[in-house]
């Protein structure tokens, strides 16, 4: 199994574009310790020639020219990328579907409410479905990935479903159902074995519970969901009015967070991503990434790679 992070960064990035804290300012100023980093997505396959790509981040276009496997091999037109998995509806995930426009043919994998987002969303049309095909994900049951063709691609996967929130751009019709415990598949984990090999990609969750943790354990490798380092760092950074909490996202540090129910993890490698720009564990210089560091974690870079 070959896996390659093709971004590391939640939704904006890193640096956001309208963000002048420090570390956005020495993100672009090249501070080697301020890593840039794009939207969050990684990049899987079983024989390292047909990939799957788990969420289209709005940056997908400059993370395939950065990513030669991903490097379209057969002219006039091709892409080694086979499928799409999308683990939930938010732009950060879904808007690069559009940058994969141009009639290759691929497969766009996403849970039914997902789909229905995107169904009803006429822009994500430019994607032909003639030549796309979109695939409910099956919850809690294993299926063999496929191409557009249908023909496998050496890669199991299982998707479950995990406490976070519909997308924010549908949010305005949830109302009071708007809870970000809810399990009913507005974000799923995905779950990817080959060669007795497993992954399991949890980059957006909302609470981290038995069933999670089971899920985890004992994977080669887990991505997990490090959007911010404490619950209400937008709030004291003066970014934002949302908690962790309401944005569907568990927090790094504090009670009930990674670092706490999942530090005795039964699992290779530990990995956080999705990590937004305000988030200190982005700077390799800061307390929190040594605290990470030292808990076991790594913090995911755009361009790592991982051969499990
Ligand atoms: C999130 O992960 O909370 C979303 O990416 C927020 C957003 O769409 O900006
Ligand atoms: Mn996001």
């Amino acid at each position: 199994m070959h896996i390659l992070v093709l971004g590391a960064a939640a939704g904006g990035g890193f640096p956001q574009w309208n963000a002048a804290s420090e570390a956005c300012m020495r993100a672009r100023r090249g501070d080697p310790a301020a890593r840039p980093a794009t939207q969050a997505s990684i990049a899987v396959s079983a024989d390292g020639e047909r990939w799957v790509v788990v969420n289209a981040s709005p940056d997908l276009r400059q993370q395939i020219e950065a990513s030669p496997p991903l490097w379209p091999r057969v002219p006039p037109r091709h892409s080694p990328i086979s499928a799409v998995v999308l683990t939930n509806g938010d732009v950060d995930a879904v808007a690069g579907l559009l940058h994969l426009r141009e009639g290759t043919p691929f497969a766009v994998y996403a849970s039914p409410r997902t789909l229905a987002v995107l169904d009803r969303n006429p822009m994500f049309e430019v994607v032909d479905r003639r030549i796309v095909p979109r695939r409910p994900l099956p919850f809690d049951e294993p299926f063999e990935l496929a191409d557009a063709a249908g023909r496998l691609l050496g890669l199991e996967a299982l998707a479950f479903p995990v406490p976070g929130k519909p997308p924010l751009w549908v949010e305005g019709e949830y109302g009071e159902r708007l809870v970000t415990d809810a399990e009913e598949g507005d974000v799923v984990g995905l779950e990817l074995r080959a060669g007795g090999r497993r992954v399991v990609y949890v980059g957006n969750l909302a609470r981290i519970g038995a069933r999670v943790k089971e899920r985890l354990a004992g994977a080669d490798v887990v991505f997990v969901d490090a959007t911010l380092w404490r619950d209400d760092e937008m709030i004291r950074q003066g970014v934002g009015t949302k908690t962790g909490r309401r944005m569907g996202h568990v927090s790094v540090s504090g009670p009930g967070g990674v670092l706490e129910e999942l530090a005795d993890l039964p699992a290779g490698r530990r990995i956080l991503i999705h990590i937004n720009n305000t988030n200190p564990i982005l700077l390799a210089d800061s307390p929190e990434r040594r605290i990470v560091e030292a808990a076991g974690f790594e913090v995911a870079f755009d361009g790592m790679e991982i051969a499990p």
